[in-house]
């Protein structure tokens, strides 16, 4: 690109598509990986996800709304809770999988959860409410958060959940003095800041030193709390170690790094107060396909080479072959919610704008945008669409999709083909919007939040209900 007077923004070259966006032979084919298992073209050219057309959604529950694929959501946890755990059968007798909680969770989601057998992490009172209100088994849930306050650790406790993740010292007397007057013994990890420096963006990395979570394994902080979790016998139980090294991370290898650090303390610490731990808990963080450019792992994939990593470790530190290996657990969102999921909106208006000579990029504004998803806007995510309603013949033509907002970055697609008879009244869908969409959304502009509809055997249901504007002036006190 060659620079230009007036910025980078005017420099020649710029504004033409990028690499992973070729250009479609049909612009009607949807990209397999990016969508819900059930979703398909119909015959009539619109979209349909478990036998629903999205036509009917839109109409029943109007746009923009969360549609999910409810099969898609529970045959992927299934996979983690049996593909992934399978290799694990015989290091360490399986492994646990928690549903990060903060991807998506609803009461309704949480049910699912629990009816597929797999646990449950939450990270603030409000995620564990939910789950109480499920009524999700309580030894199945962990209990996440860098500031957990008394009272986030009262509900915890009363609760009587399987596990609280401990992420600092301060954490160690507060749980302490609640554990002491409840008369409980907290179940509690200690999350360890690993120094493993995860390849994906610098806010969503977790585990490199200069972050505000966990305990650091390099300056000793995550044995010392070890040493006051164990001094404190008659309120705390050790179960053991944890680690999340950041999301959207497609190879094993900083789990690899990761792993032999935390294995390398979980040793050390077995030593030092002749206890055996229980756990040892590895994160999420798993990848999945937003553009053509991502390749998730299968979880069975995933299994494999986790369980292979696991055993190298044990066995390098002289254990290993079923015997004084810590059972495994990790903690997968996004790779179980977000690709059930795809946006549902509706075209407005349609600006074609000159962006070079050769170059005319044709700006799609939807009825949502940076309050239904704000990860294009905080991590650069790019996200891919397709018409929705019906099928085109139209020649493809470069296209973003933007928001309502008032924000130039309030953009949901940065760059994706759409066909020129694009047309106000068009139905597009993105998908892979499951994790961190409902879940991070706002109500930017006093825009009321989007349904989630669930759709399985061919009907769709309100899991979350629109939000109305009366919902938001109810808030006002006036
Ligand atoms: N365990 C812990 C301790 C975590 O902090 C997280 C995510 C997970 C598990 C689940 O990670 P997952 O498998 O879903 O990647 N809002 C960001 C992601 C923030 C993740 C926060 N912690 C995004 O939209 O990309």
């Amino acid at each position: 690109m060659r620079a230009h007077e007036a910025g980078a923004l005017h420099a020649e070259g710029y504004g033409g598509p990028p690499l992973y966006l070729p250009y479609p032979r049909d612009i009607n084919d949807l990209l397999e990986q990016l969508w819900a298992e059930s979703v398909e073209r119909g015959a009539d050219g619109a979209l349909r996800v478990a036998g629903v057309d999205v036509l009917s959604i839109a109409e029943e529950f109007g746009t923009p709304a969360y549609v999910m694929d409810e099969g898609d959501f529970r045959a992927r946890a299934r996979s983690f809770r049996d593909d992934f755990a399978a290799p694990f059968a015989d290091i360490c007798g399986g492994a646990d999988v928690y549903y990060a909680g903060k991807a998506f969770l609803c009461t309704e989601v949480a049910r699912w959860v629990a009816d597929e057998g797999l646990s449950l992490d939450v990270s603030t009172g409000g995620e564990l409410a939910v789950a109480q209100r499920a009524g999700f088994p309580s030894e199945r849930i962990a209990v996440h958060g860098n500031n957990k306050s008394p009272a986030e650790i009262e509900q915890a406790l009363a609760y009587g959940v399987g596990r609280i993740i401990v992420d600092s010292f301060d954490e160690i007397d507060r749980i302490d003095a609640v554990a002491a007057r409840l008369g409980v013994i907290a179940p509690v990890m200690i999350r360890v800041t690993v120094g493993v420096e995860a390849h994906t963006h610098e806010f969503i990395a977790t585990a490199h030193e200069d972050q505000k979570f966990g305990l650091s394994l390099a300056t000793g902080a995550a044995a010392e709390a070890a040493r006051r979790v164990v001094a404190r016998s008659t309120t705390m139980r050790l179960l053991g170690l944890h680690s999340h090294i950041g999301s959207q991370i497609f190879d094993t290898g900083g789990f690899e790094i990761s792993a032999r650090r935390l294995i390398g303390l979980h040793a050390d610490i077995a030593r030092e107060h002749s206890i055996d731990l229980p756990h040892i808990d590895l994160g999420g963080g798993f990848g999945i396909a937003y553009t053509s450019e991502h390749t998730p792992l299968a979880p069975a994939e995933l299994g494999e080479q986790m369980a292979d990593l696991v055993a190298r470790e044990f066995k390098a530190i002289g254990t290993g072959d079923g015997h004084g290996v810590p059972r495994v657990s990790i903690e997968p969102g996004r790779a179980i919610v977000g690709p059930s999921t795809f946006t549902l909106y509706e075209v407005g208006t349609i600006k074609p704008v000159t962006i070079s000579d050769r170059v005319t990029r044709t700006y799609v504004a939807v009825d949502g945008g940076m309050s239904d998803n704000i990860r294009p806007a905080l991590y650069e995510a790019d996200y891919s669409c397709t018409l929705a309603g019906r099928r085109s013949d139209a020649a493809p033509m470069l296209s973003r999709v933007v928001g309502r907002h008032c924000e130039s970055g309030d953009i949901v697609v940065l760059d994706e083909y759409l066909p020129a008879d694009l047309r106000a009244g068009d139905l597009i869908a993105v998908p892979g919007t499951g994790a961190y969409c409902r879940s991070l959304s706002s109500q930017y502009n006093h825009t009321p939040r989007p349904p989630v509809v669930a759709v399985r055997d061919g009907q769709a249901r309100l899991i979350v209900r629109r939000e109305t504007i009366e919902d938001l002036l109810a808030l006002d006190v006036g």
